[in-house]
């Protein structure tokens, strides 16, 4: 039988494309921007964050549990995300002008990048050698289906900061959280011809 779900694309180059937004995001960030500019910039990482690591443990990390939950990687993964949600929480009461702000967008993006660096080099070429293609786009779909959930009942939120944080910005053509909710809806919208 067809399966839409074949179509859709992978779940681990899913994650790739949403640490790559992140680290976008972040590099937008510097300490001599304007306060307005740093929030919002500050809440397009947070949202992103918070959306991607829901993610992650709903249906990424259950399914590698399955193939290797004994992994000292995968063993440290929530308990990860878990320290990054404090710190988006400390960042969240802080006021752009308060130089408090850039500690903890550091400290944030030097724990994502870790965070990170771990799951590209160890947790998705594990799944990528455990799982088959149609499995990883399986979950790939659940994935979409999920994000769209999530990010309906912010999506004006996500399009106004994303919009003041990219303001000026040589990168604003970069493709944000809003650019990949679109092209999720569109994935979604989308019909196959015999189905
Ligand atoms: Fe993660
Ligand atoms: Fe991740």
């Amino acid at each position: 039988m067809f399966s839409l779900n074949k179509l859709s694309p992978t779940i681990t180059d899913m994650i790739r494309f949403d640490h790559s937004h992140t680290l976008v995001t972040f590099h937008q960030y510097t300490t001599t921007q304007k306060p307005k500019v740093k929030k919002a910039l500050a809440e397009t990482i947070c949202t992103a964050l918070e959306i991607h690591a829901t993610l992650e443990e709903e249906i990424f990390y259950p399914a590698m549990r399955e193939l290797e939950g004994g992994d000292p990687t995968m063993l440290k993964s929530e308990p990860e995300h878990n320290e990054m949600r404090r710190v988006i929480a400390a960042l969240r009461a802080t006021d752009g002008a308060d130089p408090r702000h850039d500690q903890l967008i550091h400290e944030l993006m030097r724990d994502v990048m870790h965070h990170v660096a771990d799951e590209e080099t160890v947790l998705l070429p594990d799944a990528e050698r455990l799982m088959t293609q149609d499995r990883l786009s399986e979950l790939g779909a659940q994935m979409t289906k999920r994000r769209m959930q999530l990010v309906t009942p912010q999506a004006g939120k996500i399009a106004r900061d994303t919009a003041v944080g990219f303001s000026g910005s040589t990168a604003a053509m970069v493709v944000g959280v809003a650019g990949a909710a679109f092209a999720a809806s569109k994935l979604l919208g989308r019909k196959p011809a015999h189905a």
